[in-house]
């Protein structure tokens, strides 16, 4: 099955957030943080989040959660593709998918990853994320969480579709 074959859609749906939550459950690094599968499906189902699903033939393949309000607005809060599908292209078709969604409102695409996930931090430098700072064991101890940007310039330069579409001058923070 091809890439051209995904589709990537919001969900609302309960049996997504579930499937999602059995995705994210069974694999680091929520493994190694203690999220388990209620944990997990708390998150995901968590007022002010964005659920986008990837699909393939109707099957969800991976999810990309994000929130779009408060001061880190356009954080990509959870990435995850099913184990029999991972390294296809898929990851970086849903955080590709998040950063046009995100820089018509801000241009900032914000993400966290675990100082141990050495994986997934290869694929977010190879997107143009850099690392802005370290969150000292901010979910375990032993473990920290590195904050990534990527930005397209500072806020009081931006001019996003959605700013004009409201003609205001909006520098929101
Ligand atoms: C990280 C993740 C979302 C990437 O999705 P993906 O569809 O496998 O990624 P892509 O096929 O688009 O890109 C492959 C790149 O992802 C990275 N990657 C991370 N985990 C990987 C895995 N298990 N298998 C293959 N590639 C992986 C590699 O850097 C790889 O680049 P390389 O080819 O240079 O080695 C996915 O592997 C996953 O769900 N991992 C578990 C959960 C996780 O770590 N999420 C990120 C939390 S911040």
């Amino acid at each position: 099955m091809e890439i051209k074959d995904i589709r990537i859609s919001p969900t609302r749906k309960l049996a997504d957030f579930k499937i999602c939550a059995r995705f994210m459950s069974g694999t680091k690094p929520w493994l190694t943080l203690g999220r388990d599968y209620r944990a997990c499906l708390t998150t995901v189902s968590a007022p002010l989040r964005e659920v986008y699903a990837a699909k393939e033939n109707g099957k969800a393949v991976g999810f990309i959660i994000l929130q779009m309000a408060g001061t880190f607005r356009g954080y990509i809060q959870t990435v995850c593709v099913a184990p029999n599908a991972r390294g296809r292209g898929i990851g970086t078709l849903l955080v590709r998918f998040a950063e046009k969604r995100i820089f018509v409102e801000s241009p900032n695409v914000f993400i966290c990853v675990s100082s141990f996930n050495k994986d997934a931090q290869r694929l977010y430098r190879k997107l143009g994320y850099r690392k802005t700072g370290v969150l000292k064991e901010f979910i375990v101890r032993g473990h920290d969480e590195l904050l990534l940007r990527k930005t397209q310039g500072p806020l009081a330069d931006f001019t996003g579709s959605k700013r004009r579409l409201h003609g205001g001058n909006d520098k929101r923070r």
